[in-house]
């Protein structure tokens, strides 16, 4: 494995996000809703340091996901607060092809928010399928499978406080490789 983002690294770049936050929404209040499973380090961290009045809520997004297959999305909102009227932030891991924050994007709104930003950890270059794109995110990279800080594979290596690039002789040693179709929660 290869470490690509240090921990102190993300440390200064998930304090960068909350000062933008902090700015962005001084004098009102936020609803931070969890793109659980990946978001959960970030989540943690970052509302730790808003200093507006805040709520934190979750939802459950989970893929059946392979190189060549688009994947179809699930979505669990039953954990979801109340967002009408709220100003809602949703934070994930990453965007990757984006459908993932398009279709929550629209979700939370058609529930009756009064705005829906989205921030990311990360922004993987020349994936994205949709227009939208995240209003916040901490670092941009290359196009390459990532773990650590609350990303997996196969549900291993989210508590790495890193994120580290997987690389094919790691997954040699899990015996499977990224190429198989993943199941399970994001
Ligand atoms: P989307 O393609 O933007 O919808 O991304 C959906 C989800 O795929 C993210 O929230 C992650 O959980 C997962 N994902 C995408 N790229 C990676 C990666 O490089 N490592 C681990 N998980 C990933
Ligand atoms: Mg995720």
């Amino acid at each position: 494995m290869r470490t690509l983002i240090e921990a102190d690294e993300i440390e200064r770049g998930v304090a960068r996000l909350a000062a933008e936050l902090n700015e962005r929404y001084a004098g009102g209040s936020l609803t931070v809703l969890g793109v659980m499973t990946g978001s959960l380090m970030l989540l943690a961290d970052l509302v730790r340091k808003l200093e507006m009045p805040l709520r934190v809520g979750v939802i459950q997004a989970s893929s059946y996901r392979g190189t060549t297959e688009p994947g179809e999305l699930r979505l669990s909102l039953d954990a979801m607060p109340d967002v009408v009227d709220q100003e809602v932030l949703l934070v994930d891991d990453i965007f990757d092809t984006g459908r993932t924050i398009d279709r929550l994007t629209e979700v939370v709104a058609a529930r009756g928010a009064r705005s829906v930003r989205s921030a990311v950890l990360l922004l993987k270059r020349g994936r994205s399928r949709v227009t939208r794109t995240p209003d916040f995110r901490v670092f941009e990279i290359p196009d390459e499978f990532v773990v650590g800080y609350g990303l997996d594979h196969r549900d291993r290596y989210r508590n790495l406080p890193y994120v580290a690039v997987l690389e094919p002789s790691d997954l040699d040693a899990e015996g499977t490789g990224i190429d198989d179709a993943v199941s399970g929660a994001e």
